[in-house]
């Protein structure tokens, strides 16, 4: 079984199919980038496996399970956006522990997972450093180290920012899929 089917999957806006009879598989550990011309729906899908819209017609199915009607923050998967939406007030390790706080975790799980994804990253150096004061590559690296562990592919648009073998860099737009288990 697929970790990620997207089965016959449409989206309508009014009477504009803007997703038609979409079905693909993503299997656990694979890396998916989703390609195609602008406004052909990539958005939309990955919107929709982030749980921002659920498909009018068809069914996304993570390890087996529909995902229609959970919410964003119940899903495990992660996106990351091209603007590294980085609260400015807040170090590289505040942000990366952020949805760590929102989620409840315990202060040490909360050190520890902050400390495991600067070194993934890696910005080991830059833990205390403010967004402002990072390159822009480092600010690249700093929505991978945000979602942290996942348990589903994790959506990314991070056309040219996207670090050498952190995500595709698609067709001068976006739609990168990147599993990270
Ligand atoms: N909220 C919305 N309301 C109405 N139409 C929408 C909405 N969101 C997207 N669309 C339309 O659906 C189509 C698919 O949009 P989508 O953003 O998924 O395209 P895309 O493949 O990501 O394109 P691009 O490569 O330009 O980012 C487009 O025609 C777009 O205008
Ligand atoms: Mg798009």
């Amino acid at each position: 079984m697929a970790l990620l089917e997207i089965r016959n999957v449409t989206r309508r806006f009014g009477d504009f199919k803007a997703v038609d009879d979409v079905s693909f598989d993503i299997e656990s550990g694979e890396f998916f980038t989703l390609l195609g011309p602008s406004g052909c729906g990539k958005t939309t899908i990955l919107r929709m496996i982030a749980g921002f819209g659920d498909p009018d017609e068809g069914i996304i199915l993570l390890d087996g399970e529909p995902l229609t009607g959970t919410p964003p923050e119940r899903r495990p998967v992660h996106t990351v956006f091209q603007s590294y939406a980085l609260f400015p007030h807040m170090t590289v390790s505040g942000n990366i522990a952020f949805p760590l706080e929102m989620a409840g975790r315990s202060r040490g799980e909360i050190r520890r997972r902050v400390a495991q994804a600067v070194a993934l990253v890696p910005l080991e150096e830059k833990g205390g450093n403010y967004p402002h004061e990072l390159s822009d590559g480092h600010k690249a690296s700093y929505p991978r180290a945000r979602p942290h562990q996942p348990t589903a592919p994790a959506a990314a648009r991070l056309r040219s920012a996207a670090a050498p073998g952190a995500v595709a860099h698609v067709d001068g737009n976006q739609g990168t899929l990147a599993t990270a288990r």
